[in-house]
């Protein structure tokens, strides 16, 4: 059954929390460490439920992980508290043994993307799915160039479609040049060159997050740069303690909602503020937010620091290129900013919203339409004209996460309650979001 919540409008926002793991890191850490040698302790891995998606594949293909925590609770309350901290044991990928059953990745983009590419290049054969969303999700982009290194994968429309089948063999390297970016596929491409014989380049046309990368460098494989394109060989990797910071797209709803509401002023600690994520600070900073970021030190090749946003002025924005890239899961955000924002604000180049979890151009629009925005849709993105006051309405979260914390974001600064259906996909990314909201809001 769809779970609906209502929210009701908030004065301001105010307070210091923690949020809880990056989801996109703690997804690596745990299918880097399913091929790497020996044991990897995880600290901070995200609770959600994507990432649990990624845990339980490694654990079909035989890879042991094991809970270390029940953390001790923290001086500063957040539902972070919830993060986990285990302990992989990795054996190599020669170890990987075929599932008894077909993987499922649920709602996870990023498992099955990823694990396609190290799957390709494995010991082992099995078919790979999802739910609704992730079946009708384009995977060609990943399984195309993984068939030009070699790999055998197939599956509806000529691999585009889970249910997917991939026999594991031998891979050879490959130049790719990437159409879009995407850290998704890279990634793929990059994991699935440390299994290829040869070496395995790739370049995209705009820098997408860099995790795997900057994990993979911390765990001591080499990856060259020639300009923009990345170069991998064969590669074992040999695992360490790898240590999560919070996830700034989880911040982002709290640093918008600052944003929004007069005299707001919120504070993320340990937050990751790697610099192909932070588009979103950049966009705060040209809407007319105050935002600080400080303390900041790298762990486990990430950078972490204390984020601050309070309430300044409302400019309209005009998003284009690499700005949307980084941030790129902010974007149904910037859509709520836009609704407040004097004159006219257009993201541009975002046609990749329209393959997310749900087409976001589409769900983002039908939701702040009927809330009262002048929003429109474009092929490549959305147009809203502001300021408009927002009214309390009956909206869908059309069973994506990002889409149902935005739209309670909006709510905040309604002028009565929302009620927002589908409300049970917010554990995708951020299961304890609601007790976090309630930490902030100022009723
Ligand atoms: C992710 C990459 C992004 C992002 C997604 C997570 C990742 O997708 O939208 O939520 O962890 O690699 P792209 O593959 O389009 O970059």
């Amino acid at each position: 059954m769809k779970r609906q919540i209502v929210i009701s409008p908030s004065r301001r926002v105010e307070g210091s929390i923690r949020v809880p793991g990056d989801k996109s890191i703690s997804h690596r850490a745990l299918l880097v460490g399913a091929m790497g040698e020996g044991e990897m302790e995880i600290e901070g891995l995200s609770p959600a439920v994507d990432v649990a998606s990624s845990r339980v594949a490694i654990g079909s293909l035989g890879v042991q992980t094991l809970d270390l925590n029940v953390r001790v609770e923290s001086v500063e309350p957040s539902t972070s508290s919830t993060d986990s901290q285990i302990l992989l044991d990795g054996r190599g990928m020669g170890s990987w043994r075929a599932p008894e059953g077909v993987i499922n990745v649920g709602n996870s983009g990023t498992t099955i993307r990823l694990l396609l590419g190290q799957l390709a290049g494995s010991p082992v054969s099995t078919t790979v799915t999802g739910d609704g969303s992730i079946r009708g999700r384009p995977m060609k982009r990943v399984v195309a160039p993984l068939r030009e290194m070699g790999a055998s994968i197939s599956g509806e429309d000529d691999g585009d479609h889970a249910p997917l089948v991939v026999a594991g063999g031998r891979l050879h390297g490959v130049a790719h040049t990437l159409p879009i970016a995407s850290a998704q596929v890279k990634s793929a491409l990059l994991l699935a060159g440390l299994l290829a014989q040869g070496e395995t380049s790739v370049e995209e046309p705009a820098p997408s997050r860099d995790h795997t990368e900057r994990l993979l460098e911390y765990l001591g494989v080499p990856i060259a740069r020639s300009g923009k394109r990345l170069i991998v060989k064969s590669t074992n990797v040999q695992n360490a303690k790898v240590t999560v910071p919070g996830d700034l797209s989880s911040a982002a709803f709290f640093l918008v909602a600052a944003a929004l509401l007069p005299d707001s002023a919120v504070e993320i600690t340990g937050v990751g503020v790697n610099p192909t994520r932070t588009g979103v600070l950049d966009v705060l900073r040209m809407f007319g937010a105050r935002v600080e970021v400080g303390d900041v030190i790298e762990e486990s090749g990430e950078p972490r620091g204390t984020v601050r946003v309070s309430h300044g002025d409302r400019r309209s924005l005009d998003l284009a290129g690499e700005m949307v890239v980084t941030a790129l899961d902010e974007l149904p955000l910037v859509a709520v900013l836009a609704t407040a924002a004097e004159g006219e604000t257009v993201v541009r180049d975002a046609a990749e919203l329209r393959v997310k979890e749900s087409d976001r151009v589409a769900t983002i629009v039908n939701g702040l339409s009927r809330m009262g925005a002048e929003i429109s849709s474009r092929p490549d993105g959305f147009v809203v004209r502001g300021p408009t006051p927002l009214r309390g309405a009956e909206v869908d979260a059309a069973g994506d996460h990002r889409i149902a914390m935005a739209l309670a974001v909006a709510a905040l600064t309604a002028d009565g309650p929302t009620a927002i259906s589908g409300w049970d996909s917010v554990a995708v990314s951020y299961p304890g979001f609601e007790q976090d909201l309630g930490r902030l809001v100022v009723p």
